[in-house]
């Protein structure tokens, strides 16, 4: 390990805090974001905790800026140890309501997004034995209501990590999928949805997550150090998955009532 690590997403909220959390260890981050002056800042504060690095605009919707980012690091850094799929967007919206549009905006970015970032960062990984971390979320193992294009994207990267932990293993490439709960961050900037006020109803939900998104990163830091594969890092999201793994039917009856409450929020 030589102790470098690239973040999509990394201008602004988890993103900035998993780069700031392997700085204190005095890692290089290549840092790319679509949010030039969020990379910037980043940087700086990375510099600060005790790391370097580079900082490069690319949107993960562009397989070609992805490879561009891989020949960079290859150039600047020599290589990457670890690569974050981090990069993601909000949306909302009750099926009968989201356009196929919103469908195609969001699983371009959160599921296809996490997708190129592993093909085009693999020889790197491959030559350097190192580790994919992909950021999904609990929507990927619960399936909240008034989400579904969001669910099936997060859903999607745990499926595409489970696919690779296993294809990658005898290479010796590690692979972690994180599922967080909501936390606060700019995440609702680059909410999408048919529905206004659903907006201003996961926006609360965001603020009030009892931890916030450096505890999430270090939380990462310290899974990822012990080889845990999923990481779910709320304690009410590792209570749910356990009881929907035993008893999926209590789960869906209580979305099923969340979802009837949503609808009826969402008309007020
Ligand atoms: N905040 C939450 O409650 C929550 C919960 C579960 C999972 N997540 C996931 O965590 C990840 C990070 O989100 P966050 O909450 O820190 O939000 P954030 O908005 O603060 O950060 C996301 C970053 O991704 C960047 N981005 C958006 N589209 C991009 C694109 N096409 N190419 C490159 N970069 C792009 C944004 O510019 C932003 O800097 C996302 O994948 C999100 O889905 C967040």
């Amino acid at each position: 390990m030589q102790n470098r690590m690239m973040v999509t997403g990394a201008g602004s909220g988890l993103g900035r805090e998993i780069a700031l959390r392997w700085a204190r260890e005095g890692w290089q981050l290549a840092l790319s974001d679509v949010n030039e002056a969020g990379l910037a800042e980043t940087l700086k504060m990375v510099r600060e905790a005790g790391g370097d690095g580079f900082t490069q605009r690319c949107d993960v919707r562009d397989y070609s800026q992805l490879t561009g980012l891989a020949q960079a690091c290859e150039a600047k850094l020599g290589g990457i140890d670890v690569v974050v799929n981090n990069a993601g967007v909000a949306s909302g919206g009750f099926f009968d309501e989201l356009s196929l549009e919103d469908w195609d905006w969001q699983i371009a970015i959160n599921l296809m997004g996490v997708v190129k970032g592993c093909k085009a960062f693999l020889p790197l990984v491959q030559a350097s034995h190192g580790k994919i971390i992909n950021i999904a979320s609990m929507a990927a193992l619960m399936q909240a209501p008034g989400m579904s294009n969001y669910n099936v994207a997060k859903a999607g990267v745990v499926a595409l990590s489970e696919s690779l932990l296993v294809e990658l293993k005898q290479q010796n490439v590690g692979v972690h999928v994180v599922c967080p709960s909501f936390f606060q961050t700019n995440l609702m900037d680059s909410y999408r949805g048919p529905t206004p006020n659903m907006k201003a109803q996961i926006s609360k939900l965001l603020e009030a997550s009892p931890i916030t998104a450096a505890d999430i990163a270090d939380y990462i830091y310290g899974q990822v150090a012990e080889g845990v594969f999923m990481i779910l890092p709320h304690e009410e999201g590792r209570m749910a998955w356990k009881i929907k793994q035993q008893n999926p039917q209590a789960i869906y009856d209580e979305m099923a009532v969340l979802a009837e409450k949503k609808r009826k929020k969402s008309k007020t």
